[in-house]
C-alpha cells in the first residue's frame, strides 16, 4: 500500500446487487467495495431509493439532506443487505414510481435524464461537502451514463476531487434535449462538440468520458473496440482521444465468489470440480424445471436480457440445428417482446429440447448455471459478460463470440468455444463443435475441469483498480 492512510471511494451507480439488479452493472457495483477493501480503500456506494429498494431495508441514518434536489428534497441514508452496504439517495419526486430503475411498461421515464442528473449532482455535493459522519471522498468512481454528469459537477464547482468514469455498455449514452441544460444545473458555455453537447443534444455519458480523470471500460478487448465506429455508438473519437493520452484503462470484470460459488450456493446441491454429483442432480432438476426431456447431447443455458446486443436472432436460426442433433437448451430472459415471442415459438416448435422461461430470477439463474452443460453468449458486442464466468466456475462450458470481455475470459478449445464469424451461420459451427466435443466425453471433462480452475475472482481486476486510484489521488 502506497500510503498508511486509508482512502476512500464514493462509487455512484444506478444499481448495487442485492439491493436492485437489472444487469451485470449491479453484480460489478456490488461486488467491487469487498475486493477493493482489503487493498487499502474503503467504499460507499451511492444508489437511488428506489421503492423495490426500500421494501428490503430498515430505518436508517440520515447522512446529508438537500432541501431542493432539481425539484423536490431529498435525503441521503444508509443501508445494508448481506453485509454490503450503500448510501441511498431518497428523493421521492424522482425515484418513488412504479416500474424499474429506467422503465415503466415498456418506456423509459420521460425524465430519466433529470433522475440521474440528480443522482451525480449529489454524488459531486456529497465529494465536496462530506457527509454528517465526517465521510469525505478522496475520489469519485462514476458508473455508466446514469453517473456521468458527477465528473462535469465537480469540475464546474472548481472540486479538486477527481474521477473515474467507467463505461460498462457505450450503447446507453444518457441523450437529453440541449433545452434541458438549466434544468439539469449544467452551464451553456460548456455546450460545445469539445464538452457537454453530442450532434445538438447533450450527453451524460460524453460529459462524464470528457471531464473525468481518467475512463475506464470493463475488458481489454472492449477499451480497443470503443475507440472504432463499429463499436464506438458515435463516441469512438471522444474515446480516441483519452486512449492516445494515456487515459482509457481496460480493466476486466471479476465475479464475486462469495455469491456464485457452487461449492457454497444455498440456491442449490453443492458440488466441486472434484464432486460432481452435485452438478448431474442440478442438471436433472433443471430438465425437471423447464419440462424436458433427457438429451444425448449437453444441455445448453442462456441467461440474458432480450436485446439487440444479445443475439437472441442468432441463436433462434442457429438452434433447431442443434436441438435436432441431440442437444437440449433452457433460455431465462426478459426485455424485447419480439424476442419473447419468437423464443416462446421455438419452444412450442420443440417441447422436449427447447424450454424458455420468461422474466427476471435470480435464484433460477444460479439452478441454471449449475444444471447446465453450456453457456451460450452469441452477442454482437460484450463489454465483458459475467454469464460466461459463472459458467467456467460452475462447470458449464462457454460458448461466446468473439467480442469484448468474452474474448478476454475464454480460451478456445481450452476452457469453452470461441467463434469468431458472428452470424448465425459462425454459432451454429461453434454448436457443432460443442456437439463434437460432447461425443468424446474425457475430452469434455477436462475442458470443463481447466474452465472451473480459471480464475475469474476479483483479486486481479481490483488490484488494477486501486492503483489507478492511486495514481489519480496522488
Ligand atoms: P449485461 O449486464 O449486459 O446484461 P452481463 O453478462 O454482464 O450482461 O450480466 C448479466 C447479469 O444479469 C448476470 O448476473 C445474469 O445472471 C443476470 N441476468 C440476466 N438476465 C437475467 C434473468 N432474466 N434472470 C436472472 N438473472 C439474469
Ligand atoms: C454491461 C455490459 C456487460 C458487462 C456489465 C458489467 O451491462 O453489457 O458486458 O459485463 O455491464 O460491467
Amino acid at each position: 500500500m502506497a500510503s498508511s492512510r486509508r482512502r476512500r471511494v464514493l462509487s455512484v451507480a444506478s444499481e448495487c446487487a442485492p439491493f436492485i439488479k437489472t444487469g451485470g452493472l449491479a453484480d460489478v457495483v456490488g461486488a467491487l467495495p469487498g475486493a477493493l477493501d482489503p487493498l487499502g480503500w474503503s467504499s460507499r456506494v451511492l444508489m437511488p431509493a428506489y421503492p423495490a429498494v426500500l421494501e428490503k431495508v430498515g430505518r436508517s441514518r440520515r447522512l446529508w439532506r438537500d432541501p431542493d434536489l432539481f425539484g423536490g428534497p431529498a435525503v441521503v441514508r444508509t443501508a445494508t443487505i448481506d453485509g454490503v452496504s450503500v448510501l441511498l439517495l431518497d428523493a421521492p419526486h424522482l425515484f418513488d414510481r412504479p416500474g424499474g430503475p429506467y422503465i415503466v411498461d415498456g418506456h423509459d421515464h420521460a425524465d430519466n435524464h433529470v433522475r440521474f442528473a440528480a443522482l451525480s449532482w449529489a454524488a459531486a455535493r456529497i465529494a465536496i461537502e462530506g457527509l454528517s459522519d465526517r465521510w469525505r471522498p478522496d475520489l469519485v468512481h462514476a458508473h455508466d451514463w446514469q453517473a456521468g454528469l458527477a465528473p462535469s459537477y465537480l469540475k464546474y464547482a472548481g472540486s479538486r476531487v477527481p474521477s473515474i468514469m467507467t463505461i460498462h455498455n457505450i450503447a446507453f449514452q444518457g441523450i437529453f434535449a440541449a433545452d434541458q441544460l438549466d434544468r439539469l444545473r449544467l452551464p451553456a458555455w460548456d455546450f460545445t462538440p469539445d464538452a457537454l453537447e453530442y450532434h445538438g443534444h447533450g450527453s451524460a455519458l460524453k460529459a462524464g468520458l470528457v471531464h473525468a480523470s481518467r475512463v475506464t471500460t470493463v475488458s481489454r478487448t472492449y477499451a480497443s473496440e470503443l475507440a472504432t465506429p463499429e463499436f464506438g455508438f458515435g463516441l469512438e473519437g471522444v474515446v480516441a482521444s483519452r486512449r492516445d493520452r494515456g487515459e482509457l484503462h481496460g480493466i476486466l470484470n471479476g465475479i464475486d465468489t462469495a455469491v456464485w460459488n457452487p461449492e457454497t450456493d444455498p440456491h442449490i446441491h453443492s458440488y466441486s470440480a472434484s464432486s460432481l454429483a452435485g452438478k448431474a442432480a442440478a442438471r436433472r432438476a433443471l430438465l425437471h424445471e423447464f419440462s424436458l426431456a433427457d438429451p444425448v447431447g449437453p444441455l445448453a443455458v442462456v441467461v440474458t436480457r432480450l436485446s439487440h446486443q444479445k443475439g437472441i436472432d442468432m441463436l433462434l436460426a442457429a438452434l433447431p440445428r442443434f436441438v435436432e442433433s441431440g442437444g437440449a437448451v433452457a433460455v431465462l430472459g426478459s426485455g424485447d417482446h419480439h424476442d419473447e415471442r419468437t423464443l416462446g415459438e421455438l419452444a412450442a416448435r420443440y417441447p422436449a429440447s427447447v424450454g424458455v422461461g420468461i422474466g427476471y430470477d435470480e435464484p433460477l439463474s444460479h439452478r441454471m448455471y449449475a444444471g447446465g452443460d453450456l453457456v451460450l453468449v452469441p452477442s454482437r458486442f460484450e463489454p465483458c459478460g459475467l454469464t460466461q464466468m459463472y459458467g467456467l466456475t460452475y462447470g458449464a462450458l462457454p460458448l461466446v463470440a468473439s467480442t469484448g470481455g468474452l474474448r478476454d475470459t475464454v480460451a478456445d478449445g481450452e476452457t469453452g468455444f470461441v467463434f469468431d464469424d458472428i452470424s448465425a451461420a459462425g454459432l451454429a459451427g461453434a454448436l457443432d463443435r460443442a456437439l463434437a466435443m460432447w461425443a468424446d466425453q474425457p475430452a469434455w471433462k477436462r475442458m470443463q475441469a481447466a474452465g472451473m480452475a480459471s480464475r475469474v475472482d476479483w483479486a486481479a481486476s481490483a488490484a488494477q483498480y486501486a492503483s489507478l486510484f492511486s495514481e489519480v489521488v496522488a
